[in-house]
């Protein structure tokens, strides 16, 4: 990895919101209890609260959303805040920023705010002294489309050069998702077998039992394709597809990301079947004649030598039976029937679920006990194991003050993304209604259908 200089403060956008509630205070509380965020944060918002009531609405978050209360932490984490109650539009609260900010050289600032907004803040940043020496966290969405993202990170790079710029995906920081990579790469008895001559398909399914809680119009405006299969599906593809990267340097890993999603076809209308669950034009915040999609599967292309010709499944949607994300990487069968006793043997397969457990598993036939070569088929698993080490954010905010960009989307890679999924984003298809609890719309598309089926994600335990 890369690493630059930590940073010796941090300014964080956004303080009040849902998202700095729910995740970013849980996040910043486990970074002082481990002893890596020493630095002072400056906590911006527009909220007319006090010091003491963000301090209680911190504490309110981390009780009820995140780890709980680790008293001399939390204490440690106050004794550090500091406040800035102001409009992102009034030059005098970037001022007041400065102020705060004091003798720090190496500021990150951390935007938790509306994309919107990204492009004026970086602005009064640039213009108020804020930016120099700084780098930038942007949260997603990261655009709405390829045009827009060009157009937001031309408003970044006015300010930050691009290695100073760390676009979050939440997806990279999790530790399933990491060991991905790391499984494929660690190991030497995978890679013969990791390519088109023995993977038949790969389907990765991101379900939610939930529907969108509150948030009908952002989720309306946003649809499932903007909300996880541009960012965090894809990201699990390129960890999945890239070739080996060289981990110890951050650009030279992320060229291997590019290169990987350089080579997916452009989607059409073929490639995708949408859905949208029963009551979300009901859902407050959302249009009576909405035809946004809450449920998507596409199929994907990846043109290079490893990958011609295996397809690749995703589908991702609310108000599904279950909440599970997995990847099935399924292979060919034996090119042989050598027991003729059996039953045509099932497809190997390997598992990798991302949650809600890490689990790492290899299915296989083995012969049944007794006189027939008659077999069943057994899982290997490799890792089964909670994932409450280290939040995606605790990782991924503690990488940033330390400036360490490995785990971020680059601009290139971003485009990439947009690129894949733009046509279907500006000329969609039609969407399919489809019953809540279930998984999703009938498909009138044999294209997007797995040859065998979808295969859901395997929870039996809590
Ligand atoms: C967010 C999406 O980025 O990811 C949500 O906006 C989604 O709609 C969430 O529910 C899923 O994240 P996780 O970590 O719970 O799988």
């Amino acid at each position: 990895m890369t690493t630059h200089e930590p940073a010796d403060a941090m300014v964080f956008f956004g303080a009040t919101g849902d998202l700095a509630h729910k995740k970013t205070f849980d996040a910043l509380h486990a970074l002082v209890k481990r002893g890596t965020l020493d630095a002072p944060i400056v906590a911006v918002a527009k909220s007319g609260m006090t010091l003491d009531q963000l301090k209680a609405r911190a504490r309110d978050g981390i009780e009820k959303f995140g780890r709980g209360i680790d008293e001399p932490s939390f204490a440690r984490l106050c004794s550090r805040l500091s406040y800035v109650d102001g409009d992102y539009a009034d030059p005098g609260t970037f001022r007041r920023v400065k102020e705060a900010l004091g003798s720090a050289t190496r500021p990150l600032h951390y935007l938790a705010i509306p994309p919107a907004l990204f492009g004026p803040v970086s602005k009064h940043l640039g213009e108020s002294g804020c930016a120099t020496g700084a780098r930038v966290v942007v949260e997603k969405p990261f655009g709405r489309d390829r045009r827009s993202a060009t157009e937001l990170n031309g408003l970044l790079h006015g300010v930050f050069e691009e290695s100073s710029i760390f676009r979050i995906d939440h997806y990279l920081g999790k530790e399933a998702v990491q060991n991905i990579l790391y499984f494929r790469f660690a190991n030497t008895f995978l890679e013969p077998v990791w390519n088109r001559h023995y993977v038949r398909q790969i389907q990765i399914t991101m379900a939610e039992n939930f529907g969108v809680e509150g948030r009908g119009s952002f989720y309306d405006a946003t649809g499932t394709l903007r909300d996880v299969i541009q960012n965090h599906l894809m990201q699990v593809v390129g960890f999945l597809c890239m070739e080996a990267p060289n981990w110890e340097n951050t650009e030279r890993t992320r060229d291997e990301q590019v290169k990987l999603f350089r080579s997916i076809r452009t989607l059409g209308v073929p490639d995708i079947v949408r859905g949208q669950f029963t009551g979300f034009r009901t859902e407050p915040g959302v249009a009576p004649q909405s035809t946004t999609e809450t449920y998507a599967a596409v199929r994907l292309q990846i043109d290079n030598w490893r990958w011609q010709g295996v397809p690749i499944f995703l589908r991702a949607g609310k108000c599904m039976p279950i909440t599970a994300s997995e990847v099935r990487v399924e292979f060919h069968r034996p090119p042989q029937v050598v027991f003729h006793e059996a039953l045509p043997p099932s497809r190997n397969f390997l598992r990798f679920q991302i949650s809600p457990r890490i689990e790492i598993g290899l299915n296989a036939e083995v012969k049944v006990d007794g006189p027939q070569m008659d077999g069943t088929q057994l899982e290997l698993l490799a890792i089964d194991q909670q994932s409450d080490e280290m939040t995606p954010y605790e990782r991924l905010l503690g990488d940033a003050l330390r400036g360490d960009g490995t785990l971020f989307a680059r601009e290139d890679s971003v485009d990439e993304c947009w690129r894949i999924v733009d046509p279907i984003l500006l000329h969609p298809n039609g969407v399919r209604e489809y019953a809540p609890g279930t998984w999703g719309p009938e498909f009138d598309n044999e294209h997007v259908l797995p040859p065998g089926g979808w295969h859901a994600p395997r929870v039996t335990k809590a």
